[in-house]
């Protein structure tokens, strides 16, 4: 088993990585000396594959559990059903103690964990994450929320879990693209803070994509690690934790251009890594090899790192309305060698324009 720790004073946790962990789901939650009954949040996809399993475990360790699903789609991490959520929680009657279970991808993680920080103001909360997406990222850190109409993400907090419990096992289910864009977010460590994970990948591309339990466990104990450092250094985003966006100023442009419809995250985010690399070497910062080994491995997980027909322009206007706009300044992480990067401020348009065009139509 790999243990990764989240340092945060009396608010510190741990994340256990380990194939089947999910069987000693009770043994683990009942460590934390909480109330016998338990919350589980799910959706119907996961609930459908794991959810009798999940309950079986607990109740071995006399632990009771309640449920309460939420249908399945990023539409759904809204205050409606986070409203709904707090609806179940009421009829079930949950004390302080009741630990919550947000048991899912980083749909579920987001909102589960959205109302287990204002229920009651605030109950502990487990996550056992589901896609390797919110294995590697979302279930780490804190960060909860449900989208507005208008904007992702913008109703939310920080609170953190008191553990995770990461079973690789869950990823076989997990369709191919889902798993891609979670390996677009492994890449993505790799590019900010550590070259010989990138390397790692770039030597197990195949294995990982076969579900290798090893190197699944390698990778992404090797990414809690890092995120994990890194928020236990800067949780509220003040400053080194910036460096977790690389590749999202583009990538959520073109996310919320395209409604949240035609990307996954990760995928849009492999468009962004590229650009922002692109921006890097315009700018003298970063070698034009970095960018090339960066290309060759998102085609090999099976990443486009190109787009089409979106306009450059619009790409422009929706990084301007992103919610990590500073002080009206647009804000990239550029990296200057696979392994490190820099947060950079004020950049010539043109220069963002061209590092744009040049994935535009890109041959595939
Ligand atoms: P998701 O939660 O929508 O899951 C993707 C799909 O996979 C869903 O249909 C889900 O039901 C299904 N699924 C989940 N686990 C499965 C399994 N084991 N087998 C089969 N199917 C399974 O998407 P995601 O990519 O995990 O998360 C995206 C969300 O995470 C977005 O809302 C994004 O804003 C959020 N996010 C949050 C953070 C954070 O720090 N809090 C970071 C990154 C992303
Ligand atoms: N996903 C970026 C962060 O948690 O800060």
């Amino acid at each position: 088993m790999k243990i990764v720790k989240v340092f945060l004073g009396d608010r510190s946790y741990s994340i256990y990585i380990k194939a089947d962990i999910l069987r000693e789901a009770g043994k683990y939650i009942k460590e934390l000396n909480l109330s016998n009954r338990v919350l589980i949040i799910t959706n119907p996809t996961v609930g459908g594959y794991y959810l009798n399993e999940l309950i079986k475990y607990l109740k071995e360790y006399d632990l009771i559990p309640c449920i309460a699903e939420v249908p399945d789609g990023e539409e759904y991490k809204s205050l409606e059903y986070a409203s709904y959520l707090y609806d179940k929680m009421i009829s079930f009657k949950l004390d302080r103690n009741t630990p919550v279970i947000a048991f899912g991808g980083g749909v579920i993680g987001d909102l589960a964990g959205f109302v287990t920080a204002t229920f009651m103001r605030g109950l502990p909360l487990i996550q056992i994450p589901t896609t390797l997406l919110s294995q590697v990222d979302s279930s780490v850190g804190g960060k909860v929320a449900v989208n507005h109409p208008k904007s992702k993400n913008m109703i939310g907090s920080f609170y953190q879990p008191k553990m995770v419990l990461i079973d690789v096992n869950l990823l076989r289910t997990l369709p191919g693209r889902e798993l891609k864009s979670g390996l677009s977010e492994v890449i993505k460590y790799g590019v900010i803070k550590d070259k010989s994970l990138f390397d790692y990948l770039k030597e197990n591309i195949s294995k990982i994509k076969e579900l290798n339990r090893e190197c699944l466990e390698e990778i992404i104990a090797r990414s809690c690690k890092i995120k994990a450092d890194i928020v236990s250094r800067d949780e509220r985003e003040a400053g080194v934790r910036a460096i977790l966006n690389y590749g999202h100023t583009v990538g959520h442009a073109l996310e919320s251009i395209t409604k949240y419809d035609k990307y996954r995250h990760g995928e849009a985010i492999a468009v962004g890594m590229i650009v922002e690399s692109n921006m890097a070497v315009e700018m003298n910062l970063f070698d034009k090899n970095g960018v090339v080994e960066q290309e060759d491995l998102f085609k090999e997980t099976g990443l486009k790192i190109n787009f089409r027909n979106i306009e450059v322009g619009s790409i422009i206007k929706a990084m301007w309305l992103d919610k990590k706009v500073l002080e009206e300044k647009l804000r990239f992480v550029l990296p200057v060698e696979i392994g490190s990067v820099i947060i950079k401020e004020c950049i010539d348009e043109e220069i963002i324009k061209k590092a744009i065009k040049m994935q535009e139509e890109k041959d595939d």
